[in-house]
């Protein structure tokens, strides 16, 4: 039913300022830009491999993505799957009694879009999209979305949540608290909410850089904050608009 994470949803303060981050340094292409005045937004979404990166705008601070801001500041806030078929999952969904906020699929960014109730999947906001025929992602961007990560007080209630809704297998691992849930490439990792400060709900972000000298190259040429390791950086959430961002060098 899903098949893959469609995109990972970053609140910023000015999508002018998020871009010299997310497009020009990190180098995602662009892909739309358009303002969605039922979502109270200017959205972008930025090819990431497999999966995108949308970053929203609030266009008025009454607005839920404003009051969002004022409350939390810039950073991650939805994560969206993608499905064939938008209006048949959400049915499957309200049928089996899934809260949801928006009663029927319309039209966004991302295509035919509808949204769950975050109570409904474990504290996320989640977005179901259907792309409309032929919108695929280019093949050639440098940076793909690795993994999500979730913090959650019970992780295995919330993934095994995860997983029921949306049919995500668990990936393997070697014991221990955490659970991988696979979604394409990509992966959703539960983590508990105490290995990440308290946080619950969507916490942190990797991608994986094919070209990993050329990036740092950027790194350094703009000045990015970032704590460097062997193969792999996080950036300063300051610089990545809230987000906790590691970029990897490999799988
Ligand atoms: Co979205």
């Amino acid at each position: 039913m899903i098949r893959r994470i469609h995109h990972v949803a970053i609140v910023v303060s000015r999508l002018a300022e998020a871009y010299r981050f997310y497009r020009d340094t990190l180098g995602l292409p662009l892909r739309r830009e358009a303002e969605l005045r039922d979502q109270g937004v200017r959205a972008a979404l930025l090819a990431a491999g497999d999966s995108e990166i949308e970053l929203l705008e609030p266009l008025a601070p009454d607005s839920g993505v404003g009051r969002f801001l004022a409350k939390r500041g810039e950073g991650l806030h939805h994560l969206c799957f993608e499905t064939p078929d938008v209006d048949g999952t959400l049915a499957r969904l309200r049928d089996s009694g899934v809260e949801v906020l928006d009663a029927a699929p319309r039209p966004g960014l991302a295509g035919r879009i509808a949204f769950l109730h975050p109570r409904a999947c474990a504290g996320i906001l989640t977005e179901l999209a259907t792309p409309p025929p032929g919108d695929e992602p280019p093949a050639s961007s440098s940076l793909q979305l690795k993994r999500l990560v979730i913090g959650a007080r019970e992780p295995r209630p919330t993934a095994a949540r995860l997983q029921a809704l949306f049919g995500l297998s668990e990936v393997a691992m070697n014991g221990g608290p955490r659970i991988m849930l696979g979604v394409a490439r990509g992966s959703l990792l539960v983590v508990p909410a105490d290995e990440v400060g308290g946080h619950e709900g969507l916490v942190a972000l990797s991608l994986v850089a094919e070209d990993f000298p050329t990036l740092m190259a950027a790194f350094d040429r703009d000045g990015t904050r970032l704590l460097r390791g062997t193969g792999e950086v996080t950036i300063e959430p300051e610089a990545s608009h809230g987000v906790h961002l590691h970029i990897t060098r490999y799988w």
